[in-house]
């Protein structure tokens, strides 16, 4: 597609090199050219490129600045590229820099002088801006979907699971027994923050940066409202200089998408450590892990440790983008061209991730006795018995005391407290009657906490269902 004509005043297209090289005595080194092209990565953005450019088209002609032919024309080019480049029969160049260009070169190539026309009214300053929003818009579309059917997924395990008991920790120490269900949707609490998160991210997303042009607005009698309403835009931004010139949106996103994958990195962590034989919680299904080249024996949770090791990635994007904004005068800057692979990465790896983990908690297999097992052991109804000795009168302080002594004794004996018979029990605190060892089995401290945000059977199933419920809403 090398176009040896010589350069033209008249048509920066004919030129070999650059579109605006009519002002230049001499071409770009090749290494420049690859240094400043961004070609081989905003293709992506291609299909909003031509959304855009439609829109844009449509508004030209609608106040005259192009015929209805100009317009026709335009349609039937653009709609022409898009097979092409959809067939992967489109011939991307480097010496036309970026995707725009790109797209713009072959309209004129196939339709003529009104592909030239175009670009009346309009830069690629507020057309890149434009595009990045409507992908990111997408992005978040999808992304949104994927946490709604993520949450969906874990909170059927928690039904499954809504009378499952293990031990709960804090400092990683046996605390107190909790449900499996009530530890699962505390993950969907997570995740459901997440997507709250997106979508105000994305309200400031989708707001029409087009119309600002390079960065003063246009002499044209633009209608930018109209633009907005074809492509879907809330809103128009309302400064040209801004408009053109921020990606706060962007790092807004990566923000919320760092705080995605830490999410996804807790219950890896738990996941992996569930797995360890030591623990045996669960086991995942065998296409989320791989083997050893050299130990026969070994099952290793590749995705769930991958997915943790992907989130120093993501954090990485969004300081990058952070450091990219923080230095550059108004308006735009180059610099921006910068904001675009670390970008795109982040959605990319959020995307996968997030698929991969709705088909992983969806095949999770739980190993509900060694979860009892584990929670048997370790006192862990030791705070039971001291709101139970409250309930009978003995101020808490104390009742912790007596409590204290009691789990001294059993670790010198190696038994757990409800191994103690009643007037063992009697002899820590003469309060304790033989309706203690239903606050010592872990059924029974479990379902003491029916409370609203309790790890009960109950409050859990009632929880998992309303997550259940949402998502089915949401999914509407
Ligand atoms: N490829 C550029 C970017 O990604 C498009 C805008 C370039 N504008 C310009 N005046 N050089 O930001």
């Amino acid at each position: 597609m090398e176009n040896t004509t010589p350069s033209s005043a008249h048509n920066q297209f004919d030129n070999k090199s650059q579109a605006w090289s009519a002002r230049f005595s001499e071409p770009v080194s090749d290494l420049v050219k690859r240094y400043t092209a961004s070609v081989g990565f905003d293709q992506r953005m291609a299909a909003f490129d031509i959304q855009g450019s439609l829109a844009h088209a449509e508004m030209l002609s609608s106040i005259g600045i192009i015929s209805e032919g100009d317009l026709a024309d335009i349609r039937r080019g653009m709609a022409a590229i898009l097979e092409e480049i959809e067939a992967g029969r489109f011939a991307w160049s480097l010496d036309l820099e970026d995707v725009h260009l790109n797209i713009e070169k072959r309209l004129v190539e196939l339709i003529g002088d009104a592909g030239k026309r175009l670009h009346t009214g309009r830069s690629r300053n507020d057309q890149v801006a434009t595009d990045i929003r409507l992908w990111l818009r997408h992005e978040i579309d999808v992304s949104s979907g994927l946490l709604r059917a993520l949450r969906a997924r874990l909170a059927e395990l928690a039904l499954a699971h809504a009378d499952t008991i293990l031990p709960g920790f804090t400092h990683l120490q046996v605390a107190q027994p909790v449900t499996f269900g009530h530890h699962l949707l505390a993950y969907a609490e997570m995740f459901g923050r997440d997507a709250e998160r997106l979508a105000d991210c994305r309200r400031r997303v989708n707001r029409l940066p087009l119309g600002a042009a390079a960065l003063a607005g246009t002499s044209y009698p633009i209608d930018r409202e109209r633009v907005a309403r074809a492509l879907g835009f809330d809103e128009v931004c309302r400064n040209s200089l801004d408009a053109v010139s921020d990606r706060d949106f962007a790092i807004e996103f990566c923000a919320a998408a760092a705080l995605i994958m830490m999410h996804v990195s807790r219950l890896s962590e738990e996941l992996v450590l569930w797995m360890s034989p030591r623990v045996g919680f669960i086991d995942l299904a065998d296409r989320f892990c791989t083997g050893s080249s050299i130990m026969p024996q070994k099952k290793n949770p590749d995705v769930p440790e991958l997915a943790r090791g992907k989130t120093g990635r993501v954090n990485g994007h969004l300081v990058a983008l952070l450091t990219l904004m923080k230095g550059q005068p108004l308006a735009y800057n180059k610099d921006n061209q910068e904001d675009k692979e670390g970008l795109f990465d982040t959605a990319d790896t959020i995307r996968d991730t997030l698929t991969i983990f709705v088909d992983m908690i969806g095949g999770v297999r739980v190993k509900a006795a060694a979860m009892r097992s584990a929670a048997l052991q370790g006192y862990a109804t030791a705070t039971d018995l001291a709101d139970y000795l409250v309930k009978k009168g003995v101020p808490f302080r104390d009742a912790h005391e007596t409590v204290a002594l009691a789990v001294r004794s059993c670790e010198e004996r190696g038994c757990d407290l409800a191994d103690l018979g009643l007037e063992e029990l009697r002899g820590f605190h003469g309060a304790i009657g033989a309706d203690v060892f239903e606050v010592l089995t872990l059924e029974g401290s479990v379902a003491a906490r029916k409370h609203i945000g309790g790890t009960a059977p109950e409050r859990v199933r009632i929880e998992a269902q309303r997550i259940l419920d949402e998502s089915l809403e949401a999914a509407r």
